[in-house]
């Protein structure tokens, strides 16, 4: 990425490990809280027969649950090899790979060749991006209808928390960072961009979830 460095900290921080934990912790639990209201907010809208773009994916859950809900198909765009294998894999076993599209990398990069969709979604994605304009306005453009995510909270005791997990990232040379980018800058790309808030929740004490129409 301007992502070099950091798509290597996202192989290195999200690999086959974790994405087996986080496969079994799905199957046992569903989405997790945050993911649960995000996609509450999309199931009271009918669904069928839309499209969607995830990006960062992780396992899949959104995916599998939005197909449930009646999307015709999906593309899942991720920059950890080990998650993009274990999405297609649970796909493989939910019987909707064949109308998922995998593709490995850093969103930002591809982003021209990816059709838009009617539904675009960033669960705990943006925080994983050291440019939060390109990535924001790059998905923002392909969102037809719905432009969904969760994201950090932009309070002064989580930019704490990041510097502090900086410095210990960079004593353990571990190349991944988190970012907590300004909550009203993502949302002036998003309005910028024609998308119009629909929805927000703070949950906890770190994480936000947001839901943007285009009217
Ligand atoms: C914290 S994980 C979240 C995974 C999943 N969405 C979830 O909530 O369980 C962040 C995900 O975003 C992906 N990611 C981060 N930056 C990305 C980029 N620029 N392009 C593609 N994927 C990216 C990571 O590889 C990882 O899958």
């Amino acid at each position: 990425m301007s992502c070099c460095r950091q798509c290597e900290g996202l192989e290195n921080m999200f690999d086959g490990e974790i994405a087996a934990e986080d496969l079994a912790d799905y199957r046992e639990n569903g989405p997790a809280h945050e993911t649960r209201i995000m996609l509450d907010v999309l199931r009271r809208h009918d669904l069928n027969g839309l499209t969607l773009l995830d990006i960062g994916g992780g396992v899949g859950v959104i995916q599998h649950e939005l197909f449930a809900a009646g999307i015709a198909s999906a593309v899942d765009v991720d920059a950890s090899t080990a998650y993009l294998r274990t999405a297609r894999q649970e796909a493989e076993r939910r019987g909707t790979a064949e109308r998922t599209q995998f593709q490995h990398g850093d969103f930002v990069a591809l982003a021209e060749q990816i059709e838009p969709a009617d539904i675009v979604t960033l669960d705990r994605v943006i925080c994983c991006y050291p440019d939060v304009q390109a990535m924001v306005r790059l998905s923002a453009a392909r969102a037809r209808r719905f432009y969904a995510f969760v994201f950090p909270r932009d309070l002064f005791y989580l930019r704490w928390a990041q510097r502090v997990a900086d410095v210990f990232l960079w004593l353990t040379r571990n190349k991944y960072r988190f970012y907590i980018h300004p909550s009203r800058e993502v949302d002036s790309i998003l309005q910028a961009d024609g998308l119009r808030p629909h929805f927000h929740k703070n949950t906890g004490l770190f994480w936000q979830v947001r839901v943007y129409v285009r009217e």
